[in-house]
């Protein structure tokens, strides 16, 4: 089939303006066109070259991933090597390198080009007549391997080179990489399937680059940056190494945005300082910065030793990542109660402080990293984040390392430790009776909506706690006017004042001593519902699972956490000293009392402001009616009472078709 001349136009036309967009997103990264457009642009070439396959070029976009998977890479030897740089590691070593490339020039001051080094794989590109043919890998330095085709999947690579005159032979040397967010979406994603992660960007280059499927390279997220000219024919070489970086970029390569050029050891040491400061929020991993004398004359002068130029030096940042051992797994028990597993490590001095202890979070991240006791592991420490444990380094393991388990007591106060099935944490079940919760569970006991003990706040409670004089809310009940005047910062009076505040919480009601125990999943709600259902505290303390979930809206894992709680002897302790101390939760009378209404059994969501009651108010209506009171809008929602500025809880109850009603449509409820 002849093809038409406007078809060979239009793919021309497209094949332009797809590598303009590739261009601008990969290398300028300043996208230019919506990705639907541009899906659309790449869609209709590929259908066009479809139809008449003479069109099809080897530069063509589509042809990116084209290559079949190969059984191995095969050999290919660099025309000229792919050395190493040596490195300086302070400023002491910078000066020494500068005081050495003067002598062997002759000079007083030396003008340096500097960029980061980035921490990648590098890379050999050659473009015969503009056309990119050969893409190699390091290797040895000699001898590399044949990476083509998964190169050609890096869009950030030109196919063809940009701007007039082809060059007859072209070899380009630089990094593949993973910028920090694509490597962040990638791990997020692989997390999402339940895949393999992997540990750091330059794993991550390093495993997509090795890949012999090249479709499965160009699923991967790599970039490229080049950083030298390793040949050229067809055009003389320009005169600075600024200049090449410069030709390179009109050729189409991306090249570092950081790099300049500076003069003598002190303007080496200025630019360190900066890209130092800036290198946490760079858009990719670098280990340090390199620095080359700029004139190409000068370096042919200056020359190699062994396998080194003594042009270039690379002067490196403290790492980020260090190997380690793992000689412990601790666990520590949270205000909440939940247990987080610490690795105690053997010290190591990684992104500039010693690290002795790094957090694993919980269980699962312990299972899911495969952290095991007595692990090499990789330490990462990145500017002011806390360290983190990255993974184990199994090829270290020598059968003697053991897997952790959670223990079942925790280790604070012995109790049993629990873990919902919706929970990432394990938590102690100790509630008032564990130390490390004991002041958040003294607080919010104290709290307003649960005993509501005016004057015993946080200051208090944390001197009370700290001098042991409190050890479970039971002991509230027994401070007297000393021992609080004797406290700092507390006057006879502020102490007579919280006595009398004590006694008066005695009596309250059962569903704010509910709440006031701090059950885990027992909020003001469900304290309501299980003080109307049960005959006083005596009666909730002897239920089963079972009978716990005739309450309504209590199902199996706020049952077995309140039957947990009970289990506890600690907790029954307190309790049968709340009561010895005269602590009454008194019936309301809800659950005989409730007139069968209109409001009975319904569930209230109450959102924005009503004209004349507060929230409190119409709550306390509605629930000595018999109604509940819930603070988020489902299908099981009967009204919702809105008033001025009512936000999403509204749009949630049109969204869902539940009843909205205003405060007078609730009054004529409750007047039924
Ligand atoms: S120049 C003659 N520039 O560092 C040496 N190398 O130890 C030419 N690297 O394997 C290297 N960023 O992978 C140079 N801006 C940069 C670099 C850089 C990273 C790597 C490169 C090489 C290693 C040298």
């Amino acid at each position: 089939m002849t093809v038409p001349r406007e078809a060979a136009e239009r793919a021309k036309a497209l094949r332009a303006e797809i590598e303009r967009h590739n261009y601008a997103y990969y290398v300028l990264d300043a996208p230019t066109v919506p990705d639907a457009e541009y899906d659309r642009l790449f869609h209709e070439l590929a259908e066009l070259e479809r139809r008449y396959p003479q069109l099809v070029e080897a530069d063509s976009p589509t042809q990116r991933v084209g290559a079949r998977p190969a059984p191995e890479f095969s050999q290919v030897t660099h025309r000229t090597p792919m050395l190493s740089l040596s490195n300086a590691f302070g400023e002491e070593d910078v000066a020494n390198f500068d005081r050495r490339v003067r002598e062997g020039l002759g000079r007083d001051e030396v003008e340096y080009a500097t960029e980061p080094k980035f921490d990648g794989l590098a890379i050999s590109l050659t473009y015969e007549n503009g056309h990119f043919v050969l893409g190699a890998t390091r290797g040895d330095g000699y001898t590399g391997e044949d990476v083509t085709g998964n190169l050609r999947t890096v869009r950030s690579i030109p196919l063809r080179l940009q701007g007039g005159h082809p060059l007859r032979l072209l070899e380009v040397r630089g990094e593949v990489l993973m910028l920090r967010r694509d490597f962040e979406k990638m791990n997020e994603r692989a997390r999402a399937a339940g895949e393999k992660e992997f540990a750091n960007p330059r794993n991550a280059a390093a495993g997509s680059l090795r890949q012999l499927d090249p479709r499965i390279t160009a699923q991967r997220p790599l970039r490229f940056y080049a950083y030298a000219l390793a040949g050229l024919e067809g055009r003389a070489m320009p005169a600075t190494h600024a200049e090449v970086l410069e030709l390179l970029r009109g050729w189409g390569f991306p090249v570092a945005a950081e790099r300049a050029v500076v003069s003598g050891a002190g303007g080496l040491l200025r630019y360190y300082n900066e890209i130092g400061a800036k290198r946490e929020k760079l858009p990719y991993d670098i280990d340090g910065v390199v620095y080359k004398v700029n004139r190409l004359a000068d370096q042919n002068i200056l020359g190699y030793v062994s396998r080194a130029p003594r042009f270039a030096i690379a002067h490196k940042y403290p790492a980020q990542e260090e190997m380690t051992v793992v000689e412990g797994i601790e666990v520590y028990v949270g205000r909440t109660g939940a247990l987080t597993p610490v690795a105690r490590l053997k010290p190591v001095f990684v992104g500039g402080v010693t690290v002795t202890n790094a957090t694993l979070h919980n269980e699962d991240e312990v299972r899911r990293k495969d952290i095991r006791i007595g692990d090499t592991v990789v330490v990462r420490r990145a500017g002011d984040v806390i360290p983190e444990v990255v993974a184990p380094v199994r090829e270290k393991r020598n059968g003697s390392e053991r897997e952790f388990v959670m223990p079942r007591r925790c280790p604070v106060c012995g109790s049993g430790v629990m873990r919902l099935p919706d929970e990432a944490a394990a938590r102690c079940t100790g509630g008032l009776f564990c130390a490390a919760q004991r002041k958040r569970a003294i607080l919010h006991f104290a709290s307003r909506r649960a005993m509501d003990i005016e004057g015993l706040g946080e200051k208090l409670v944390d001197q009370l706690v700290d001098a042991e004089v409190v050890k479970t809310p039971a002991d509230i009940y027994r401070l007297d006017v000393a021992t609080l005047a004797a406290l700092e910062r507390m006057g006879e009076k502020s102490a007579q004042n919280i006595v009398a505040a004590i006694g008066k919480s005695k009596k309250t009601t059962l569903a704010r001593l509910i709440f006031a125990l701090g059950i885990r999943n027992v909020g003001e709600a469900t304290a309501k519902d299980l003080a109307r259902h049960f005959d006083g505290m005596k009666a909730l303390m002897e239920a089963d699972e079972e009978a716990l979930q005739q309450v309504p809206d209590v199902g199996p894992v706020v049952a077995e956490s309140i039957a947990r709680f009970f289990a506890e002897p600690h907790n029954r302790e307190v309790l049968d000293r709340l009561q010895q101390a005269g602590v009454k939760g008194e019936d309301e009378g809800g659950r005989h009392h409730v007139a069968a209404s209109a409001v009975s059994g319904k569930t209230f969501v109450l959102t924005g402001t009503l004209p004349s009651l507060t929230r409190d108010e119409a709550a306390a209506l509605i629930e000595t009616q018999g109604g509940k009171v819930s603070g988020s809008v489902s299908k099981k929602t009967d009204y919702v009472v809105a008033g001025a500025e009512a936000g999403s809880k509204l749009e949630k109850a049109n969204e869902l078709g539940v009843a909205v009603i205003d405060e007078d449509g609730l009054r004529r409820l409750l007047e039924n």
